[in-house]
C-alpha cells in the first residue's frame, strides 16, 4: 500500500461520500451495514484514511461448505461432517479514488488474518465473487474456484 490506512469495525464514520463503482456496494455500506452488525449477521471493517474518509470496506461472517462440494484433496483430509465450517467474505469495496493502491488485496488479508485469530474455528474462507473480473482478483489473492461453480471461490486458513 502507498498510503497509510486504519481497519477498524464501521462505527461512526461518514458513509455517505463513499463511491466504488458499484452501486449495490455503495448502498450496502450507506443503508444495510450498520443494521446487519446490530443483528449480529455480519461485520464490517472499514479502511479509513489519512483524512478519516472511509477509503474500502469488507465484511464478514459466519458460514460453511458442503464438504462434498471441496476439492477431493482437501476433502480427505477433513472429518467426514455433512458441512465444514467457514468465514463468508460477504463484501469487498475499494473507493474508486483509492483503486490500485492494493488496498483491496490490504482488506482481503486483514479478513484472513481475523478469521484465523478467531477462537471459534473455520476451515476456509469463501467469497461469492459478483462478476468475472472480481473473480480472477480473488485468484490472483490466492483463492481457488469451487468446482463448476465460477463465481465461488475458496482460501483454506
Ligand atoms: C476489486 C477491488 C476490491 C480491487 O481493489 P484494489 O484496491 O483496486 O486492488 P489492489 O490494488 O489491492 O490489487 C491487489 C492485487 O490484485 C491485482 N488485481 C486487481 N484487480 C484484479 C483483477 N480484476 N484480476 C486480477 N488481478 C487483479 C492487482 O494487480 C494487485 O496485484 P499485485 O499486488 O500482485 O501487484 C476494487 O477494484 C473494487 O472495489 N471494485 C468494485 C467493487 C468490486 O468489484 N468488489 C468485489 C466484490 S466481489
Amino acid at each position: 500500500m502507498s498510503q497509510p490506512y486504519r481497519i477498524e469495525p464501521l462505527d461512526g464514520h461518514d458513509r455517505s461520500a463513499f463511491v466504488s463503482g458499484s452501486d449495490a456496494l455503495d448502498r450496502y455500506l450507506q443503508q444495510q451495514a450498520k443494521q446487519d452488525m446490530r443483528r449480529r449477521v455480519a461485520t464490517c471493517f472499514v479502511a479509513v484514511d489519512i483524512e478519516g474518509g472511509i477509503a474500502g470496506y469488507y465484511t464478514i461472517a459466519a458460514s460453511s461448505l458442503v464438504l462434498d462440494a471441496l476439492p477431493p484433496e482437501q476433502a480427505k483430509r477433513l472429518p467426514r461432517y455433512p458441512t465444514v465450517p467457514a468465514v463468508l467474505l460477504g463484501r469487498l469495496a475499494v473507493a474508486q479514488s483509492h483503486q490500485g493502491k492494493r488496498l483491496g488485496g490490504a482488506l482481503v488479508a486483514d479478513a484472513l488474518i481475523r478469521a484465523t485469530r478467531a477462537e471459534v474455528m473455520a476451515y476456509a474462507m469463501v467469497v461469492d465473487a459478483k462478476d468475472a473480473v472480481a473473480a480472477r482478483f480473488y485468484e490472483h489473492l490466492g483463492f481457488t474456484r469451487l468446482g463448476d461453480d465460477q463465481r465461488r471461490l475458496i482460501r483454506a486458513l
